[in-house]
């Protein structure tokens, strides 16, 4: 009765089939995965965490700003007021944020900034200064102001921060 053990070789072929056409399938996928967990961008350091986070808040009200000399925004005087109060705030914390050599390994700051301190906090007092210097009760006069503080943040960036 040789038929039994024919039925029995197929059906293990079939199942060897099968699980080398799952593995093909998933083969792709897998490989074009990073390790687990090594490559996630999470930032760990609270140090470092706080200083992004200042460093958003800082966009954030920039960017309610820029909406009003773009005309996304309705002009109005006590928010761009307000939002400028905020910018001096959050800019002169910088130095502070930045002061120990915090790293993380998806952190942007160069180590440059602190071999370079004085002219590092010298670039964040700028900024500060730019946020003073801002003139926020007329649309015109902040369309005026505000591309010297935007060109602060960028000098700073392109000295001080990674590229992606
Ligand atoms: C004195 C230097 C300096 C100035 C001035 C500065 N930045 Fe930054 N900024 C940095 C550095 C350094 C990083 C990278 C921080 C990190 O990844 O640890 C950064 C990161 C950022 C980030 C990314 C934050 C994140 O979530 O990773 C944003 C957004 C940002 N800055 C916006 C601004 C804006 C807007 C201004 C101007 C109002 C500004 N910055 C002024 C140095 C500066």
């Amino acid at each position: 009765m040789p038929r039994p053990i024919q039925t029995d070789m197929l059906r293990r072929l079939f199942r060897r089939l099968c699980l080398l056409g799952a593995l093909l399938v998933c083969l792709p996928l897998l490989s074009g995965l990073p390790p687990l967990g090594a490559d996630e961008p999470v930032v760990r350091d609270e140090a470092v965490l706080a200083r992004q986070a200042t460093m958003r808040q800082a966009k954030a009200t920039l960017g309610v700003l820029m909406d009003m000399i773009a005309q996304r925004r309705r002009f109005d005087r006590p928010t761009a007021r307000a939002a400028q109060a905020d910018l001096v705030d959050v800019l002169d914390t910088l130095p502070e944020r930045f002061s120990e050599p915090h790293m993380d390994r998806h952190s942007r700051a160069r180590s440059l900034i602190w071999q370079d301190w004085g002219q590092f906090s010298a670039l964040a007092q700028a900024a500060a200064r730019a946020a003073r210097d801002l003139r926020p009760n007329t649309l015109p006069a902040l369309r005026r102001s505000l591309p010297d503080l935007m060109a602060t943040c960028l000098a700073c960036h392109r000295r001080y921060r990674r590229e992606r």
